[in-house]
């Protein structure tokens, strides 16, 4: 890196203490084959790991053995977030997303972070629940107690279904019962809780549970329904923390105390009012789900997850919090997050199994660490556009290209259609073809053009 590239002094890291940086200046400048060859300052990835990133991370064949009916591969753009440092370690970290900005505004505002402040996560041992519903127990109060004296021998039956799990640590940990009121009656509600080690564990506990099942059954004497892993995995919540300098967020109009006290405003408003919520969660989410598509993770199990989450007290609400604290402006998340590192779709998507690699391998833990941490800086780049200059301000470029494109441009001519839309304030389909018409025409018109 040349003098004039390196980035600021930044905090908690000392000058003696050199580590692979995932600051890449520049990086959103090159082309997609220079950024592959640009990764190798952090990752050596071998021409054909670059090739397979570029251009078939999955293929047919494998998509075959994944589900049902393949008739291909759907594609989605792969960028990578750059310049997060999360506990003192840098990050370079994958996004399969089709949003304009996302990755951009990730990138920009953990540089920010990186400069200004600090970035902290942290995740629990991962611990899943299966639950089993008996419904309508001839005495439920009696069936609970026997089922709590069964306790052991239950945890050995449920730890017998995966030897391996065990092995490593994991396996099933505790049982517990809840008396449900429902409209079909009175219903005992088994809860498993089982330590999944590095693997997201649907299977792992969906076998245990289906195996305890009919056990259950007969203990409580009750009608065995659902034998079913929780999404709601409110035992492995993992938090996020940024801490930042509110001057770094100052715009062109505000100053940055001004815009730090406005994100509490807009948190605020998110916290107070669901239909907000929603859409500040959908922003969270936005980071969330594309590292989670990108490291091959069950993103619609976090998605549910997260929302019911959001949702527990009642009262649909923001997964973040925001308050200035001592001349700084402080974010958290608390949020709970199922991934796998290990099992999964890891094995047969190679790009996947690059991705991972490229992240360093992480542990569920540590890969859970960073999932949150993307939602938490991504809900903040939201709000900081959202509260200064909007949103659409963000989006322009991208956006007109893609109206550019979809009107019919190409190449270079697409980039001069979508500066045009963006000179004029007008980014609109109809106005993109009446440009391109008469470049077209007007090329078709220059002597010696061959077309
Ligand atoms: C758009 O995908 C996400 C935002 O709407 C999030 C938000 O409003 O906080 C910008």
């Amino acid at each position: 890196m040349d003098q004039s590239q390196k980035p600021k002094t930044e905090v908690g890291q000392s000058p003696e203490k050199k580590q692979r940086t995932s600051r890449f200046p520049g990086f959103y400048k090159l082309d997609v084959w220079e950024r592959l060859d640009k990764l190798a300052d952090w990752y050596p990835l071998t021409t054909k790991e670059k090739w397979t990133l570029k251009n078939e991370t999955l293929t047919a064949e494998q998509a075959d053995v994944m589900v049902e009916n393949v008739i291909g591969v759907f594609g989605l753009p792969l960028g990578v977030a750059v310049n997060f440092r999360i506990n003192d370690k840098d990050y370079v970290i994958p996004m399969a997303v089709e949003e304009t900005s996302i990755v951009a505004a990730c990138s920009n505002l953990a540089r920010i972070i990186r400069e200004n402040g600090r970035l902290t996560a942290s995740a629990p041992h991962a611990i899943m629940e299966g639950q089993v519903q008996l419904v309508n127990p001839q005495d439920p109060q009696q069936a609970a107690k026997d089922i709590m004296e069964a306790k052991e021998r239950l945890l050995l039956l449920a730890n017998r279904q995966d030897p391996t799990l065990v092995s490593l640590g994991g396996g099933a940990k505790d049982l517990s019962v809840r008396h449900l009121d429902t409209e079909s009656g009175p219903m005992l509600i088994v809860h498993l809780a089982v330590d999944v080690v590095d693997a997201m564990g649907a299977n792992a506990v969906n076998t245990m549970v289906e195996t305890l099942g009919p056990v259950l059954g007969e203990i409580a004497k009750a009608e065995v329904v659902c034998q079913i892993i929780s999404n709601l995995c409110d035992k492995s919540l993992v938090r996020a923390r940024l801490e930042i300098d509110p001057a770094c967020l100052k715009t062109k109009i505000f100053d940055g105390m001004t815009v730090a006290q406005r994100v509490v405003k807009a948190y605020h408003f998110a916290d107070a009012d669901p239909y907000r919520a929603a859409t500040h969660n959908k922003g969270i989410m936005n980071g969330i789900d594309a590292v989670l598509i990108a490291t091959g993770n069950d993103w619609r199990a976090v998605e549910a997850g997260a929302h019911a989450y959001a949702a527990r007290t009642g009262r649909y609400r923001s997964l973040t919090k925001y308050r200035i604290e001592g001349g700084k402006l402080i974010g958290e998340i608390e949020v709970p997050i199922a991934v796998g590192v290990v099992g999964g779709v890891g094995k047969l998507h190679r790009g996947v199994e690059i991705l991972l690699r490229l992240m360093g391998m992480p542990s569920r833990r540590e890969l859970a660490e960073v999932v949150a941490t993307v939602g938490l800086v991504q809900n903040l780049a939201a709000l900081k556009a959202l509260v200064t200059e909007g949103i659409q301000e963000g989006h322009m470029t991208l956006h007109a290209r893609n109206v550019a494109y979809s009107a019919g441009a190409i190449g270079d001519l697409a980039i001069a259609v979508a500066e045009q839309m963006i000179k004029e304030g007008r980014i609109r389909f109809d106005r993109a073809r009446e440009i391109l018409k008469k470049k077209l025409s007007h090329k078709a018109e220059t002597p010696g053009n061959g077309q």
